[in-house]
């Protein structure tokens, strides 16, 4: 195990590196959501507090992450992974009280589009799902498209709307 969590360990990505190697690939879902997540939030506007919307979040690591080193609130929706699973890792990350999965597909969403601050995206879709939004309605829009192994601006592309 410590090979793993040696090789999970990365200089560029200090805030991943604090997280439970098992966890972290426990929960993938393909690339390391970790890693993109820390790579695509240095280009959004996180602040404590701000309402953001966590697109096609697979297993929650994402929004945890976003919670926990931001203490953004967030809204993880997503269409092929249960709640109930999600919701047993956000309250065992102890964020339930901020942190509120939901089952949907991201075309049906019954919220507003105006009721965030901020939209994000770590699927191969996400820069398409991005553009059911009003840009001059968020402070940030940003997906991470990342494509087979992507964990890195090599292997994904962010796209972050002005
Ligand atoms: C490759 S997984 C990535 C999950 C997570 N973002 C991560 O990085 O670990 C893609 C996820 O996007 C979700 N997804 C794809 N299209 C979606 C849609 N239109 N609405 C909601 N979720 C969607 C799927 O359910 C799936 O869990």
């Amino acid at each position: 195990m410590s090979d793993i969590a040696g090789l999970l360990d990365k200089p560029e990505f200090p805030r991943s590196s604090r997280y439970d190697p098992v966890w972290m690939l426990q929960n993938q879902m393909g690339p390391n959501a970790l890693w993109l997540a820390e790579w695509l939030t240095e280009a959004v506007p996180l602040q404590a507090g701000r309402r953001v919307l966590d697109l096609g979040c697979g297993r929650a690591m994402t929004s945890i992450f976003m919670d926990r080193e931001f203490g953004a609130r967030g809204w993880e929706v997503d269409w092929w992974i249960a709640p109930d699973s999600n919701r047993r890792r956000v309250l065992e990350a102890g964020v339930a009280d901020s942190v509120f999965p939901l089952r949907a597909e991201a075309h049906a969403l019954p919220l507003s589009a105006g009721f965030f601050d901020v939209i994000v995206s770590w699927t191969p879709t996400g820069g398409r799902m991005l553009e059911l939004y009003d840009r001059g309605r968020v402070a940030g829009l940003a997906a991470a498209e990342s494509h087979g192994r992507g964990c890195s601006g090599r292997r994904a592309d962010r796209r972050i709307a002005p």
